[in-house]
């Protein structure tokens, strides 16, 4: 791809798509719009025409797609990139039979706040980077591994400069300075550091599981970060049967994330929840099953019932270490029971609305021009060719990024 990143053409022509996913919003969950032969114009930065190829409206500059297929950006509505260190033995231990444990977590808060300010960019800058060389053009940052209010509004700031999805996660676990008082630690979070935190910050998120948060400390938590303007999402049901899903629901929070062990109560209530003007989103993390060496969440149960689904990478150094989503998309269809259109729809439109967003996910007229090209004919080819890189070229609002 030869086109320079610095320049942006007003009017882009991207022709001869072999096949074209739309991700149509007027279509249902998992539909992908799939358009053969086709073409799609951008202009400043949107996407402004999509349709049959030859009837395509005339451009500045044109890219010849060669007949691969163009898919959506990623919607990565989960990661954890704002931290320092490294649990690679850790996982070395897992693979030998140690059982994964939120405990880790406090390994990275140390590392954490030993880091300077740059070098805490420098990392999220080198991931976002990389995710986004992979296709991933939306991406959600998380902070949560500072835990004091200084490093959390230092973690938050760093997490602004890559993002616009910065989500407060004071309320990722207890810090050991606090293990003998976690109210104590509750009020912090809802109070100074919530304080602190809030202007630099969409979402607010708590995990919510045996060992982090109970129910009623993450009810605070949401509660007074929803009261600052903080839009509510939620850790549920990772490692065990609890509340998540349940407290979820009850908020109205965007998304609650892992869903890996749910109750039929909790696939009801999910069900129930898309059934509103704005969903509560249960977002899957297949990567975490999988480096975390746990069962897969049941994304075909979910899905069946009529729930909205969504799946993200949750990069982070301790449960899952990958920016991959082709990697997520490939696992889901391999084991959660997705069809490859219904994962592909997860990663781009699934994650969309899991950030309440209605301008990426998809390509229709109008629509943020944030595209991936494959070096493939069809999106299929993201699980059937698990493990190859297969992005020759990622646009995000009509400008080349990588490629
Ligand atoms: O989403 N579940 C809680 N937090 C992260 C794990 C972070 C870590 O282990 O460092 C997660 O999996
Ligand atoms: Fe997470």
């Amino acid at each position: 791809m030869s086109t320079d990143s610095s320049a942006v053409p007003s009017s882009l022509l991207v022709d001869a798509i072999g096949t074209l996913v739309t991700n149509d919003p007027s279509l249902g969950q998992g539909a992908v719009g799939e358009m053969s032969d086709a073409a799609l114009v951008v202009e400043d930065g949107r996407v402004a025409w999509c349709g049959p190829r030859g009837r395509a409206p005339a451009a500045d500059v044109r890219v010849d797609a060669e007949g691969r297929c163009v898919v959506p950006g990623f919607v990565d509505s989960h990661s954890h990139i704002v931290f320092a260190g490294d649990r690679s033995r850790e996982f070395a231990a897992r693979m030998s039979g140690r059982p994964y444990t939120a405990g880790g977590i406090r390994t990275t808060v140390a590392a954490t706040r030993a880091a300077t300010d740059a070098e805490l960019l420098e990392g999220a800058r080198r991931l976002v980077r990389e995710a986004r060389a992979q296709g991933t053009t939306t991406l959600e940052v998380k902070s949560g591994y500072g835990l004091t209010v200084d490093d959390e509004a230092r973690s938050l700031s760093v997490a602004a400069r890559v993002t616009e999805e910065t989500t407060f996660l004071g309320a990722h676990v207890v810090p050991p300075e606090y293990a003998d008082d976690p109210a104590g630690y509750v009020d912090l979070v809802t109070g100074p550091m919530l304080e602190a935190c809030a202007p630099r910050a969409r979402w607010i998120d708590v995990f919510c599981e045996r060992g982090a948060f109970d129910e009623d400390a993450a009810r605070r938590v949401l509660t007074a970060g929803t009261a600052r303007g903080l839009l509510p999402r939620v850790h549920g049901n990772q490692l065990g049967p609890g509340p998540g899903v349940r407290l979820a629901v009850e908020l109205g929070a965007a998304s609650v994330d892992h869903c890996t062990c749910l109750s039929a109560e909790d696939v009801d209530a999910l069900a129930q929840a898309a059934r509103r003007p704005r969903p509560t989103v249960a977002t899957l993390l297949p990567g975490v099953d999988f480096s975390t060496r746990r069962p897969y969440p049941d994304a075909r149960a979910l899905l069946d019932a009529g729930a909205v689904v969504a799946l993200a990478s949750d990069c982070n150094p301790g449960s899952c270490f990958t920016s991959s989503l082709a990697f997520c998309i490939a696992v889901a269809v391999r084991d959660m029971g997705m069809t490859p259109d219904e994962a592909v729809w997860s990663a781009t439109a699934g994650g969309a609305r899991a950030l309440r967003r209605t301008d990426v996910g998809h390509l229709a007229p109008g629509a943020r021009a944030d595209l991936v090209l494959l070096e493939a004919p069809h999106h299929v080819y993201l699980a059937y060719r698990p493990g190859v890189p297969q992005v020759a070229a990622v646009w995000k609002d009509g400008q080349l990024v990588a490629g």
